[in-house]
This record gives structure tokens, sequence and C-alpha cells, in this order.
């Protein structure tokens, strides 16, 4: 049961679509002091589940994070906020229920931060609605909650398929370069990513025409070759006179505005941009059809980035810090100056300040920013979305964005942002996983192999036999850091092993996952939600359940050769060196050491259950459906769900093939 509590005038997010009658009685579960602000107490052991794109556990207890879209390449235990504000929790314990806190500016949840058994919930205006849900389990609270926010977006299955992306290919050349190395080294691949280099001078909707004479061909030659080229597109828009983005956004007001009115001016990767106003639906049209230029020639995926939308500087923050800083620097630069000069400069981008400074026009009236943040980046993939859907009317495209907001699980999936080459950013993925997938986010995944810093050929392994389970599959690296393509490795082919069972296990996650986008479940789950009596699954943060029938424990400690695995119930443990090199053991329910060497993939599979593998092919559009075999307890069925992998509503195709 879903009761809705409205308090001041909240801004309408579109993140629940259902329509809910208001409740006119007091919000259970919380105090609240009519300022925007709600107080539960916790029982020691209640767990706190939820906020999606979070730091920290599974279990949320113990740290106080902040709802604010923000371009924070330091994803760290300090850290309290990331690209995305999921304000959904699930409280489980003596009282069990679940809270959406809608509302899109800045809201803190301090949860047993402040005081170790007080939830405290603060948003910083007392304008929002509060969704309060009751249900008989997790699951079910989950459940009930995606029906009102709407059936979770569904890419094209070659988005399924290993992607290649670095921030650093710079022409034709380089990409040619990455597909014909895979392709000797025998590695299947999908997709090939365009950073921001392929534009002209890193304006949307343009390409350089030195560094990519031809995109169109490239584009067609690389689809025979079964790879999709996929481009970034950023949320600011260059200021350029002649550009024509730039041109009309200016003429028809497309941009957001300041105080007085003028187009508001931050800078980021080219320099200084306007930020189209996605919260008007004028300017959400026009931005839209501008994919048509990169899909005239041939695209049919793009990410949206920078679209918290991430802000380098503002002139005039520049203006007053290099002034200070000359004060500061011209004396005798103590230890108070120093600090004060450092935090000035650190403090320059996504300064909060700045985002106080400019406005939407929304219906004919002024909004300011801030108070309404975190629909920026979700409301730029709607524009893309919506536009896609008139343009190319008869498929998907693919779309994944950095920033989100509830409600953009409708319009594409969501990447964890810039991660780095840590071991423990491996399990920070794989937390954030149940989160995301309970606020609908279920097309995701992380920079397989870490953004950020210089990665290694054992961590790259560990974290293939991670991220292979994820939707999305996509190696990216940052400019300046160690290559980190499969090639570039000494041992290529305990990688392209790792990949080629990725594509054995295609029809599976596929299958699993149009299982829970249809069925409003979740396809990544703590092991606690399907074992909600047992005690050890609650304590259990590193292993998750991947659909109905595969357990992951990956390893994501440096130089361990294995690890300790809960079984809540006896399972099969499948341990794979190949794609067609597999070992079984059943092992009872109770904690047990498991080893797996470093080419060792090893997963689970629960009791009576069986999964269905293929040959692995070189693409996804090889992908023979009549190779499937089932892997797992003899006599199981496993029930397989297809269809043609491209049309927007997959119940036109869709079949649902029984398996023994
Ligand atoms: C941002 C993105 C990253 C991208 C870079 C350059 O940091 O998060 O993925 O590579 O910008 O476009």
């Amino acid at each position: 049961m879903i009761k809705k509590y409205i308090f001041g005038n909240p801004f309408p997010t579109d993140a629940v679509i259902k329509d809910i009658e208001k409740s006119e009685g007091k919000l259970p579960y919380f105090e609240t002091d009519g300022k925007g602000s709600f107080t539960c107490e916790l029982s020691e052991n209640d767990v706190v589940y939820g906020l999606g794109e979070q730091v920290r556990g599974i279990n949320k207890r113990g740290w106080e994070y902040i709802g604010w879209n923000y371009d924070n390449p330091n994803h760290q235990e300090d850290t309290r906020s990331l690209y995305g504000a999921h304000n959904f929790i699930i409280v489980q314990g003596e009282k069990t229920f679940g809270a959406f806190f809608d509302y899109a500016g800045k809201i803190v949840f301090d949860i047993g931060y402040t005081k170790r058994n007080i939830m405290n919930i603060r948003a910083d205006k007392n304008d929002l609605a509060v969704y309060i849900i009751d249900g008989e389990s997790e699951k079910d609270i989950v459940k009930q909650f995606r029906q009102i926010i709407g059936r979770s977006y569904i890419p094209p299955f070659w988005a399924f398929g290993y992607g290649q992306s670095r921030w650093g290919y710079k022409n034709e050349k380089d990409i040619k370069e990455v597909a014909e190395k895979y392709k000797s080294a025998g590695i299947p691949l999908d997709s090939i990513y365009l950073d921001i280099d392929y534009m002209e001078r890193y304006k949307d909707f343009t390409v350089d025409k030195e560094r990519f004479p031809d995109l169109e061909k490239l584009v067609r030659d690389m689809k025979n070759d079964g790879i999709h080229l996929v481009p970034i597109i950023d949320a600011g828009v260059r200021i350029e006179e002649g550009y024509d983005v730039y041109e009309e956004g200016v003429e028809n007001n497309y941009f957001c505005k300041n105080a007085d009115g003028e187009n508001f001016v931050g800078a980021v990767w080219p320099g200084r941009v306007h930020f189209p106003d996605f919260l008007n639906p004028k300017t959400r049209e026009w931005f839209g059809e501008k994919y048509s230029v990169l899909t005239k020639l041939g695209i049919d995926g793009f990410w949206n980035d920078m679209n918290e939308p991430a802000i380098f500087y503002t002139e005039d923050r520049l203006a007053e810090t290099l002034e200070k800083i000359e004060e500061l620097t011209s004396g005798n630069m103590g230890i108070d100056e120093y600090f004060t000069f450092t935090g000035m400069v650190a403090g320059l981008n996504g300064n909060k300040g700045d985002y106080d400074k400019f406005y939407h026009n929304v219906d004919g009236k002024m909004i300011k920013h801030s108070d309404v943040h975190n629909l920026y980046g979700m409301n730029m993939t709607r524009s893309a979305f919506e536009a896609l859907q008139k343009i190319e009317p008869e498929k998907r495209t693919l779309f994944f964005s950095r920033s989100s907001y509830i409600g953009a699980h409708r319009y594409g999936g969501i990447w964890q942002g810039d991660n780095k080459s840590w071991w423990s950013h491996i399990l920070q993925s794989m937390q954030q996983l149940p989160a995301l997938n309970m606020s609908g986010f279920i097309f995701t995944g992380c920079d397989t192999g870490g953004f950020g810093n210089d990665t290694t050929e054992d961590l790259m392994l560990r974290w293939l036999q991670y991220s292979l389970f994820t939707p999305l599959f996509r190696n990216h690296s940052a400019d300046g850091t160690r290559e980190q393509e499969l090639y570039q490795f000494d041992n290529v082919s305990s990688t392209a092993e790792m990949i080629k069972i990725r594509y054995s296990l295609i029809p599976y996650l596929y299958s699993e996952f149009l299982k829970a986008v249809l069925n409003d479940e979740m396809m990544f789950r703590p092991i606690a939600f399907d074992f909600p009596d047992d005690k050890n699954s609650q304590q259990t943060e590193d292993q998750l359940f991947v659909g109905n029938e595969i357990m992951i424990a990956p390893v994501y400690r440096q130089n361990a050769l294995g690890r300790y695995v809960y079984l809540p119930e006896e399972m099969m443990l499948v341990r794979m060196r190949k794609y067609n090199d597999f070992e079984t053991e059943i092992l009872p329910a109770g904690h047990h050491y498991v080893n797996a060497g470093l080419d060792e993939l090893v997963f689970f599979i629960r009791k009576g259950k069986a999964v269905p593998m293929c040959e692995p092919a070189e693409n996804t559009a090889n992908i023979d459906f009549n190779s499937i075999k089932l892997v797992g307890y003899s006599d199981s069925r496993y029930e397989l769900y297809k269809d043609n992998g491209i049309s927007p509503n997959p119940e036109e195709s869709l079949e649902i093939i029984s398996l023994s």
C-alpha cells in the first residue's frame, strides 16, 4: 500500500507517473518539524537499504549522504554526493517500510551519522512529496514502488555486448586500431565509444572533419564488422558565433538565464558554455532533434555526460578567486592563507553557490536552478529519448547518462561515473547495484578496469569477473592513464576468455534483465532480499543474486586467490577458466572458503536451478540461440525470455521458451 503526503508546494518532478491521491493523515514512521526535516528512530538491528548511486555499503546506516547531483571523481568513504539523486529507502527490521522523498533540490540523509539510532532526512525547503510504502517484504515494497515510477528503459540487444571506450581516442585511425586489435586477439566486441575528441572544439552535434573525415563511412564499415560506434554528448553548448546550436539556442531562449535575464555562462570542456534549459519542453524538443545529426550517419547509441550539470567555474567566481589569490600571495603565505588559497581553487568546480545563479523557465515562471537541480540530467536524457522515438520510431536507441534522478530510468540507463582503478571500486560498484535496481535503474554498470589512475592486469581480470554480469559492460579509462584495452596485457587469452564467458551468458543476462524490467523486479539483489529471515544473509555485503538463478561472490582484493562465501542454501559452485571448460561442485549451506585463481571465474547456481549458456560469438549479432545448453542442477528447467532485441515495445516480439 502506498500513501502520498504533500508538504508545502512541491515542484513536479515527474518521478512518479501514477496518480496517487494525497493522504490527509499524519505521516507514519517519521516525526516532522514542518520545515522539511523528518526524523525516525531506528532499532539497533534495523537495516536501511537504498539511495541508489552512493558510497559505502548495501546497508546505508552509519553515514550522511546528500542527494545533490555532483560531478565528483572522488568516490571515497567520505564522499556525500555522486552523480545521481535516488531518494528512495527501505527500512527493514522492527518496522519495515519504504519511503521516497520526492524533492528536486538538496536533501540530506543522515542515517545514524549524528546519532547512531536516529535517521534524519532534511530537504532544503519544506516543499516535497513523501511516499510511504508498506508491503510484505523488501521485494514487495520495491515492486510497488517501481509500479508507480514506470517501466525501466530497455536498450537494444546489442548493448549487452562488450564495449571498449577510452577518453583519448583522437581520430579514425585510433578507432580502427581498437577494432582490428580486438579482432586479431579473438576478443568479442560490440561497441567502441567516441569520447569528446570526435567533436569539433567540443561542440555537441559536430564532427571534427580532420580527425574523422568520413564518419558515416566509418560507422558503416564498423557496423559491417558488428561494431556500433557510440558518441558522447555533453550538456554545455559552446559559445561560438556561427555555431548553429549556440545561435538557435540564443535566438529562441533555450538556455538557462541568470537573474537579469542574460544567458547564464559556465565553463566546461569547451570553455565557456550555455546550459540548455532542459526543464522547458521546447528546449527538450529542440535539443533532442539535434541527435538526428548523428543518427543520420548511422549512429544508434549515445552517452550523455556532464549533465549534473558539471561546472568547472563561472567567470565571476574565477575573477573573485584570482583577486583573492593575489591578495593571499602578496605577503607571507602562512597556514591560513595557504589553506584559503588551495580551498578556493578546489572550490571552483561544482561550487554550490553557482547553482543559485541561474534559472529555468517553467511555464513562464523563473525557477531557481538549485531548487530543481537534481532533475537536470534526467531531462537531458528525456530530451534525447523522446526525440529519438520520433526520429527512429522503429527501433530502440542506446542511451545512458551520468546524472539522473528517479524517473530517468524510463529514458535510459546510467553508468556509475568516474571511478578509479582501485580494488575497492569493484566492491563499491557492486554495492550500488541493488540500490540502483530498487529505483528502476537496471541498465547500468561501471567503468570496468577503472576510469582514473593506472590499472594492472590482475585488477582488470578480477574486474572483468565481476562486470561480465552487469548489463552495461564497458571498459573505459581517462586520458593519460595506462592503456587498458584488453590486448594491452601480456595474458590476453585469460581476459579474452572472460569476455567469451560473458557472451555465453548473454541469453541468460538479457532474459533476466527483461524479467526484471517487465515484472518491476530487481535483477541484482542483496541475498537478504531472498532470505529475509536469515541474519547471516543480512550481514553479507559482497555477494549478490543476479536474476533468479545465479549468485555472484567476486574476488575484489589484491593478491587474493579465493575468498569466504556465505551460502544461505545449498548451491552449485561453477568454476570456469574458459567458456567451455568448467567444473561444478555442490556445496551445502553455510560459510565456505572458496579458491579462485586469477584466471578463474567462480559463481554459484541456486539449488534446483540451471542457467542457459550458448556458444560465444564475436558479437551479439552472431549469437546462436540454438547452441544454448543448460548448466546446473539436472532435471531443472529455465524459462528464457527473448525478443527481437530492437522493437521499442518488447512485448510485440516476446517469446518465453521453456528449456529443460
Ligand atoms: C567525464 C566523464 C568521462 C569522460 C570525460 C571526458 O569525466 O565522466 O567518462 O571520459 O568526461 O569526456
